[in-house]
């Protein structure tokens, strides 16, 4: 179980970047061309929310079966400014959560804004700001917090 949630998890994480990103620059387009906010545009609003949520709920499973949250293993000298220990168990979950909170906020304002400018600005500003979150909080290849794959396979 651990195994497949871990292997979701990471394939997901693609899912919650290109939803993202194509969420902000359609969002980008429409708000500079002085667009209606379309059917269309609402759906990947939609969509992206509904694939953090459930990235959120991947990792929160992940968390509570993870040896790595669970034990402080001493590990092999190595470059990383933070222990994968601590790194899983508080900040990426931290991070995590408060980026899912801002993409749902964000979200949920976007429903609400009286003018479809204002529905534009509202998805760049709130969506931008988790992108950039996710960014710094996943555990890229090349991150100095920790270190994991591009791609698992099952
Ligand atoms: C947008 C949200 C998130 C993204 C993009 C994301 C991304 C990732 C990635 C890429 C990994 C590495 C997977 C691998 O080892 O191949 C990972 C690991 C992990 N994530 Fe997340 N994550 C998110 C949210 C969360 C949340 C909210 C939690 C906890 C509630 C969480 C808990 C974990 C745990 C525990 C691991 C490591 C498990 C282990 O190695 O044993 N993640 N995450």
């Amino acid at each position: 179980m651990y195994q497949i949630l871990l292997i979701l998890h990471s394939l997901n994480r693609w899912l919650v970047l290109m939803s993202l990103l194509f969420t902000i620059y359609i969002c980008w387009q429409g708000y500079r061309s002085k667009k209606v906010f379309s059917g269309f545009d609402n759906t990947a609003r939609h969509l992206t929310a509904t694939i953090s949520h459930i990235q959120l709920l991947l990792g929160l499973y992940l968390y509570m079966i993870s040896p790595i949250v669970k034990f402080n293993v001493a590990e092999v000298e190595g470059t990383a400014l933070v222990s994968e220990h601590l790194f899983f168990r508080l900040a990426h979950i931290s991070l995590m959560v408060i980026s899912v909170v801002l993409i749902t906020i964000g979200s949920a304002k976007t429903k609400r804004a009286e003018s479809d400018q204002l529905k534009f600005k509202t998805v760049l500003l709130w969506f931008s700001i988790a992108l950039l979150v996710i960014l710094i909080a996943i555990p890229w290849p090349f991150s100095p917090l920790a270190i994991r794959p591009y791609f698992r396979s099952f």
